[in-house]
């Protein structure tokens, strides 16, 4: 008996994926109008589903005991907690724009880590809205699908996220990295394949888990909104590069001209990372990883010391470039490195780790992958 068969005693109709993401530059610019460039991961959520008469969702995880079922009726904010919170956000906020959906079993499946860094909650939500909308043969254009992930992130969960991971989960194709720019709402394809350079992208966890929900992830997004509104912009986008100094010079506060700093650097940081790319110079992109990290950890503030030693360590064994990735606070690094060089640098980051009495970090498969599609 299938395993949807044993929690839901009927077959499913369909089943639905989702994957996470690590972004490779643009950190904490998304909130701020920005450029991010994200590449899919070949770790995903996957929803088996079926459909029910009698309004109600029923969800499993395969990770997690028992069968949680609400009514879709009395979907609010805040009236499923958990790990239920997230599929039920999805089918509220599908509610609330007026899709035609109904009730659904729905199983989850993941090997996606969670708390890593890699948008597991951008990719259950877009999952389910997947396979909610599938489920009823409804189409609804991928970025929208994302906008949506997003607005239930926000208002049912309460996480005050951007736009990027839902976008990545929905938006990403294999073999390139997603160019997107938030104010203009455009994204574009970038070729990205390290391999074909004699190189490799290194994702390690470096297991110090991280949550979006405590303050540190708004009190940044306060930062930065307290600031363009005293420099009288609608977002920081709005700063151009060479306006830094003097935007600088007209802010009160010495936290806010930090954050503001990290902000304006790092979306030149991705013009010049993406004008890299299409030139094929991938190896000229490493320094500016590196510098990334730096204004992430000196003006932006967001990284631990599990982050800082993945990064130096990786650095000191021959990376071209490393940096956190994610919403900080722990997570995951990214390392541009020669592939000849990946074995020494991991034993590098693994031995450092042992060395400070840190848990053992993980490397993941950072293929470039596709977004969320139908699976069967
Ligand atoms: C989290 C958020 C994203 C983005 C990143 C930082 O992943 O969900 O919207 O702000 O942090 O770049």
């Amino acid at each position: 008996m299938s395993r949807f068969v044993e929690y839901f005693g009927v077959e499913p109709d369909g089943s639905w994926r989702a994957p996470g993401r690590v972004n490779l530059i643009g950190e904490h610019t998304d909130y701020n109008d920005g450029l991010v460039l994200p590449i899919a991961l070949p770790n995903q959520i996957t929803i088996t589903a079926s459909a029910r008469t009698d309004g109600l969702i029923s969800v499993a995880s395969a990770g997690q005991d028992g069968v949680i079922s609400f009514s879709l009726d009395s979907l609010a904010p805040g009236s499923v907690k958990d790990w239920a919170a997230y599929p039920a956000g999805a089918a509220w906020v599908l509610l609330q724009d007026k899709y035609e959906i109904g009730g659904a079993n729905l199983l989850v499946e993941s090997d996606l880590p969670s708390g890593a860094g890699l948008s597991s909650s951008a990719a259950l939500l877009c999952a389910t809205a997947v396979a909610l909308l599938g489920l009823h043969d409804i189409e609804v254009d991928p970025a929208e699908v994302a906008r949506l992930a997003q607005r239930a992130e926000n208002q049912y969960v309460g996480a005050p996220v951007g736009l990027m991971d839902q976008m990545a989960s929905m938006c990403c194709t294999a073999g390139h990295a997603l160019y997107f720019d938030i104010r203009a709402m455009t994204t574009d394809q970038i070729p990205f394949e390290p391999a074909a350079d004699g190189l490799a992208l290194l994702v390690v966890d470096v297991k110090a888990p991280h949550r979006l929900v405590d303050g540190e992830y708004a009190a940044r997004r306060n930062s930065c909104e307290q600031a363009a509104a005293q420099l009288g912009v609608p977002a920081l986008r709005s700063i151009a590069f060479e306006e830094l100094d003097d935007a600088l010079a007209r802010l009160s506060d010495d936290v806010d001209r930090r954050r503001v700093r990290h902000v304006v650097t790092e979306i030149r940081r991705v013009e010049d990372a993406v004008a890299l790319l299409r030139a094929g110079n991938l190896r000229a992109v490493g320094p500016l990883f590196t510098a990334s990290h730096a204004s992430l950890r000196d003006d932006f503030e967001i990284t631990v010391p599990e982050l800082d030693v993945a990064v130096d360590t990786a650095l000191a064994a021959g990376a071209l470039g490393a940096r956190m990735t994610g919403g900080g606070f722990g997570g995951c690094i990214i390392a541009l490195v020669e592939a000849s060089a990946t074995d020494t640098i991991l034993t590098a980051i693994d031995k450092s780790f042992a060395d400070h009495g840190f848990t053992t970090p993980s490397a993941l498969d950072a293929t470039p992958s596709a977004g969320a599609s139908r699976i069967s």
